[in-house]
């Protein structure tokens, strides 16, 4: 390959590489299409260690994609995925909040978007107790 061809290569594919950046940019900042939660359908026992956060007013815990906060009035459980790009909600007890942590979507425990770029609300699911289980789903 002479000087001249080695230039025309490295040029197309510094092109491709830039084209391809600017597609993969310009996605990112449209948020691309919002992340959705499925249905689930699935318990959680509250004898278990792994659960024992949810014995307490403002302990959450979370599985299979969903995030059950005790509220000290009961318990609510709500998809975990951010509507914005799909990064995982965290409750927040003081503010009895569900924050994002990757650009500050901010949700009240009905799901509802108070703040920041979230499109649209958390799933809500159906939860229920009998004694020690709960059982979410929707
Ligand atoms: S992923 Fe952007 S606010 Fe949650």
């Amino acid at each position: 390959m002479d000087r001249r061809n080695f230039l025309k290569s490295s040029c197309l594919l510094c092109g491709g590489a830039v084209v391809g950046s600017m597609a993969l940019l310009e996605s990112c900042g449209k948020g691309g299409v919002s992340p959705s939660a499925g249905n689930v359908n699935f318990t959680l026992d509250l004898s278990q260690s792994a659960n024992a956060a949810l014995k307490s007013a403002g302990g959450s815990v979370i599985s299979h994609s969903v995030i059950v906060v005790n509220t000290g009035s009961g318990f609510v459980a709500l998809s975990d995925i951010c509507t914005h790009q799909g990064c995982s909600v965290f409750y927040n007890a003081s503010g009895h909040d569900l924050v994002c942590p990757c650009h500050g979507g901010t949700y009240n425990l009905s799901g509802t978007v108070i703040a920041g770029p979230p499109p649209a609300p958390l799933k809500k699911y159906n939860i229920s107790q009998s004694g020690n289980i709960l059982t979410i789903s929707g």
